[in-house]
């Protein structure tokens, strides 16, 4: 065992459960680097929306770590998946966030080493007559469509998809998602460590006094005691619609070996109404909607990628661990494929509520990063109201031991969590 081996040993061994993660998991660049092999390239995150590349040539560049990925639609109208970094000599292929393929062709900015859409190379310019172009293909990665929602691994043998590809078809068909297009697109810098951006995603005990907005609408702000009341309800008018949406817990269960971790639950709104969320216009209904149900839908899939839908709106998150002190977190909204921008619904009072909440949780994470940082801190105990942060910190030391799931975790309700 190496050095820092001994020292990660002894740094998981230490850990208290119930309480956050010792400081080197939230700042060690050799950690990030462990998460990048042990968690983050073998499970499967999100890339975004089938509406995002709604035409042949249509590309989005997605990042992790200092990996890169072009997601393209081939002329047969498929999704790939292709490394992006050059054959040649290993220049980014794709430099913008997003674009079109001119010509049909991925071509490297550096020495014009040109790909088609499904990586083949077909171009090198003056590389001699025993040059065997077939033998530079860009790497693929796996790609899995689900509900209109591009996801892809780094893995060669990633984790089993079809229990999560189940679980989400369950709960996103009804909200119509494969049908959505995409109505704005925005990234926030956080300058923290990937753990503190998703912990703080987890629990939603900081949603009172951090989120104002938030915890008008949202009965997850609140403890779980003083909105049980509206569980019913809200559960009896989606019935009313033909909506049967179940809860799903596979986050790191023993039940599910080998397989992608997914859950699934519904939980109430305090302002049951569309234009609470959506401003004065709220957007065309969406999916199997008749009407406005009083209740929101989350989804997380693995350690990055997140999703909440609404009647008539729904939102994605994307985490992108960039370093050990840096994540991005790309936000998604998608509304109605029909709908038309600036007749059927408007950019700024859809996007409203969750850019103010993104921004408050940049700023709260930064902040808590900043006092991680403290020679001097001492991880504290997590509140009732933190229990799916909890068990992620559970779960990923028990990914960091290269265990498939938290030992001893059972299916359970676990109190609220998220924003
Ligand atoms: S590095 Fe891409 S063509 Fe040279
Ligand atoms: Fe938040």
């Amino acid at each position: 065992m190496s050095a820092a081996e001994l020292d990660l040993r002894r740094l998981i061994d230490s850990h208290q459960p119930g309480h956050a993660l010792a400081r080197e998991f939230y700042s060690s660049p050799e950690i990030f680097e462990r998460d990048m092999e042990r968690i983050l390239l073998r499970h499967w995150f999100c890339a975004g929306h089938v509406g995002s590349v709604p035409r042949p040539g249509n590309f989005l560049v997605v990042d992790l770590g200092l990996e890169s990925v072009i997601i393209v639609r081939t002329q047969e109208g498929q999704i790939k998946a292709l490394l992006n970094v050059c054959r040649h000599r290993g220049s980014r292929i794709c430099t913008e966030r997003s674009g079109k393929a001119a010509a049909g062709l991925l071509t490297c900015p550096y020495h014009a080493w040109s790909y088609d859409l499904n990586g083949r190379l077909v171009a090198a310019r003056q590389m001699g007559a025993s040059f065997d172009r077939a033998q530079f293909a860009l790497k693929g990665l796996q790609v899995r469509v689900v509900e209109g929602l591009i996801f892809t691994t780094f893995a060669e043998q990633p984790l089993s998809f079809d229990s999560t590809e189940a679980a989400m078809s369950q709960s996103l068909r009804v909200h119509g998602w494969a049908e959505a297009q995409v109505a704005h697109r925005e990234m926030y810098s956080i300058k923290a460590n990937w753990k503190l951006a998703i912990e703080n995603y987890m629990e939603c005990y900081h949603c009172q006094p951090a989120h104002p907005e938030y915890s008008k609408h949202h009965a997850l702000a609140r403890p779980f005691a003083q909105t049980r009341h509206l569980d019913r309800p809200a559960r009896l008018r989606a019935e009313a619609m033909g909506i049967f949406i179940a809860d799903v817990d596979q986050y790191g269960l023993a039940a599910h070996p080998g397989s992608e971790s997914v859950s699934v639950f519904r939980s109430p709104l305090l302002e049951p109404t569309a234009e609470a969320l959506s401003g004065a216009r709220p957007a065309p209904l969406m999916g199997d909607f008749s009407g406005f149900d009083g209740n929101s839908t989350y989804v997380d899939i693995g350690p990055l990628s997140d999703f909440l839908a609404y009647v008539d709106h729904g939102v994605i998150y994307r985490f992108i661990p960039r370093g050990a002190l840096q994540t991005d977190m790309e936000v998604i909204w998608l509304v109605h494929g029909a709908a038309r921008e600036g007749e059927d619904f408007d950019v700024e009072s859809l996007t409203a509520l969750w850019k103010t909440t993104s921004l408050q949780d940049k700023a709260i994470v930064e902040w808590n990063q900043a006092g991680v940082n403290s020679r001097f801190f001492k991880p504290g105990p997590y509140s009732d109201q933190e229990s799916y942060a909890r068990r992620f910190t559970e779960w990923y030391l028990s990914e960091l031991n290269g265990q498939d799931s938290i030992p001893g975790a059972e299916a359970g309700p676990l109190a609220s969590h998220q924003a």
